[in-house]
């Protein structure tokens, strides 16, 4: 009566911690290691709550919003985009998808899964839209609520977002920003720019592990949510989820088993995020790509995005010469000097290359570090390639 499966050979193979320059995940800050492995905490604990309030005050400051309806949602930056559209819009309502990337298109496919109707407006990969192009959509299609991406790990580009609340108000839409790769990176205001939901990641310029996502809504937003006619799915229902998160006073209500490293990890990076400000963080991350930016003069390549304000601080997408091999560039950068640089996704694939900066990464010395061993790539292969 033997099991049919034997156990599988499971083995321990050599690592070395890569320094990674893509488009998240960044490395971790240095205290993550003890945050990861610190007590187990139940879900009946007064500690687990008092983690809770601790990253629900941190997520206040990140996104700059005094709303009560901030917490952070079980699965990676998917599960965030997933809870702001299931939360608000239902069947046969019209969301407003400003395209420009990939992030987008997932939204689409969200949005179609749910049997609300997208309605999406593209503009160039390389580009980013209007405010005026913008309030032509939404006079023309009035939606119940406009999804743009912030900052677009995909194309390297960052939206404008300031006067666009107000005019998705006017037009009676609410206004969803996916600030994955943006957040405590580039300036973002939640409540002064009247975005209604917002979600984030950990593993960008909060450098820690993916797994747990950010999320929060406005007034306008939850008063959307109380007053719904669909039920979005149960593990991702803002109206449980915040029963939990004992966003309305000390309700603990057991919703399911939220991951202690998880919850330690955001809770470690909310509290570098306080230590440092959120002002210098921005300027860090400011000063570390306009170093490696202007590495890039130097050498033979341009950039995707033509205008240097729509260029992201987090993401640049470098375009190399056409005779270069992009997998080849990636090898040379990863196996001689341990660093880890990502290709195209979704309109960038064998476009551009995307070299990140973000979180503990975002300082001169990376960045240096990052334009040396490029430089060097495109040295050494020049040779055998051109
Ligand atoms: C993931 O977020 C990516 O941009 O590759």
């Amino acid at each position: 009566n033997s099991l049919t499966v034997s156990p599988a050979r499971i083995v321990d193979r050599e690592f070395k911690q890569p320094l990674l320059c893509g488009p998240g995940p960044a490395n971790y800050w240095p205290a993550m290691n003890d945050a990861l492995t610190k007590w187990v905490i139940s879900p009946m604990d007064d500690e687990y709550f008092w983690v809770l309030q601790d990253i629900r005050a941190g997520l206040q400051y990140a996104f700059q919003t005094s709303s009560p309806l901030v917490l952070a949602v079980s699965g990676a930056g998917h599960s965030g985009m997933e809870t702001v559209i299931s939360n608000l819009l239902g069947r046969g309502e019209k969301l407003l998808i400003a395209s420009r990337g990939i992030w987008d298109e997932r939204a689409c496919s969200m949005a179609t899964r749910y049997g609300i109707t997208p309605i999406v407006h593209s503009t160039a990969m390389t580009s980013t839209f209007s405010l005026s192009e913008l309030e032509e959509q939404l006079k023309v299609h009035r939606p119940a609520a406009l999804f743009i991406t912030h900052g677009d790990s995909s194309t390297g580009s960052v939206q404008h977002l300031p006067g666009l609340g107000d005019l998705c108000h006017q037009y009676g839409a609410l206004l969803i920003v996916d600030t994955v790769v943006s957040l405590v990176a580039v300036p973002f205001e939640m409540d002064r720019w009247g975005a209604d939901a917002v979600y984030t990641s950990l593993q960008k310029g909060l450098s820690g592990p993916a797994g747990i996502t950010p999320v929060a809504f406005s007034a306008r937003a939850e008063e959307k949510i109380k007053n719904r006619k669909h039920e979005p799915p149960f593990y991702f229902d803002m109206k449980l989820l915040a029963q939990q998160w004992n966003c309305y006073g000390d309700t603990r209500s057991y919703h399911h088993t939220l991951s202690p490293p998880l919850l330690w990890a955001l809770r470690c990076s909310l509290q570098e995020l306080c230590r440092e400000g959120l002002e210098q963080s921005w300027a860090r991350h400011t000063a570390a790509t306009a170093r490696f930016h202007q590495r890039l003069q130097t050498m033979p390549v341009t950039f995707l995005i033509p205008k240097p304000e729509d260029r992201l601080v987090t993401v640049t997408t470098v375009v190399i010469p056409k005779e270069y091999d992009q997998l080849a560039v990636l090898k040379h950068i990863r196996d001689k000097y341990n660093i880890v640089i990502f290709r195209g996704l979704g309109p960038t694939v064998g476009v551009a290359l995307r070299i990140g900066l973000m979180g503990v990464n975002a300082t001169l010395q990376v960045a240096d570090q990052v334009a040396d061993a490029l430089e060097d790539a495109l040295l050494t292969l020049k040779k055998g390639k051109l």
